[in-house]
């Protein structure tokens, strides 16, 4: 039996010119995601972890190759097709007032989120944003207040409150903790998993800090130079590396808590 992907990514390529010559920052690369699972991707700056995932969310034009979300091929960025299949898709950025607009209370963003739903009511749509700002850990008393007004992580779950209300089935993650302090992160990161049990939701999960993508991955891949160098679960990538470039990224992570 052939396992149903909710993700398949195949021979995905970007390519940015920059001056007389190129910069290849995603290189061919291949992996899946099934339906509620949480797939990591790990790899030093620059790797081309975020270009990866820009594609993926339709932010970047593709260079070679094909995603399939949802058993369809999705068309590149730039088109209404493409923004169509890509709504049951949501990321998830570092730092997430950026992706708020400061003149707008947090419950009118989450709301923002529903705006696919044409037939929804707006008494329909308050109350189910209200519901999702429970669900993520923020008090009702939040829902007039400003993402400028609310703590990093706070701002963090505002952010996967939107990116959640209109019930997708992946999120894409992208250093989302980075800018979180240490017990902060640790909240976040059970914040996701719960959801992730509750909503049977799928992750890209992106980070350079191995550690905390083992604890939320059901599968780690190993980003390098635009290319993935090795695949398997936390435990294999921690404990039996076989890439040089993964033993070497543990060996920096350990030296750094040391
Ligand atoms: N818009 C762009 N134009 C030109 N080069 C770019 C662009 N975006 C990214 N790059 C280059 O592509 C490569 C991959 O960058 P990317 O941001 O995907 O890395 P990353 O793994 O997400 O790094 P980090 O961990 O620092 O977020 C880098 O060499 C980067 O300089
Ligand atoms: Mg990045």
């Amino acid at each position: 039996m052939t396992e149903e992907y909710l993700l398949e990514i195949r021979q995905l390529k970007k390519v940015f010119p920059q001056g007389n010559s190129k910069i290849v920052a995603v290189s061919n690369i291949n992996f899946n995601i099934s339906p509620g699972e949480c797939l990591g991707l790990i790899g030093e700056s620059g790797s081309g972890k975020s270009t990866a995932a820009n594609m993926i969310a339709g932010l970047l034009d593709i260079t070679e190759g094909e995603i399939i979300f949802d058993k369809k091929i999705l068309p590149n960025k730039s088109c209404r097709k493409g923004f169509q299949l890509r709504k049951h898709m949501q990321m998830v950025f570092q730092n997430p007032l950026s992706s708020f607009s400061p003149k707008m209370t947090l419950l009118y963003s989450i709301c923002e989120g529903l705006r696919y739903r044409r037939k929804m009511s707006r008494n329909d749509m308050v109350q189910k944003a209200y519901e999702t700002m429970e669900m993520v850990g923020l008090k009702r008393e939040y829902a007039n207040r400003f993402c400028g007004e609310l703590s990093g992580g706070e701002c963090q779950r505002a952010a996967i409150a939107r990116a959640i209300v209109n019930e997708p089935k992946l999120l894409i993650c992208d250093e989302v903790t980075s800018a979180l302090d240490v017990s902060v992160q640790a909240q976040i990161l059970r914040l996701l998993l719960r959801l992730k049990q509750e909503l049977h939701l799928s992750y890209l999960f992106i980070s350079h800090d191995i550690a905390l993508v083992s604890n939320i991955s059901d599968r780690v891949a190993v980003m390098k130079e635009g290319n993935i160098v090795e695949e398997g679960t936390p435990d294999d990538i921690i404990n039996y590396p076989k890439h040089p470039y993964t033993d070497l990224l543990i060996r920096s992570a350990q030296m750094k808590r040391k």
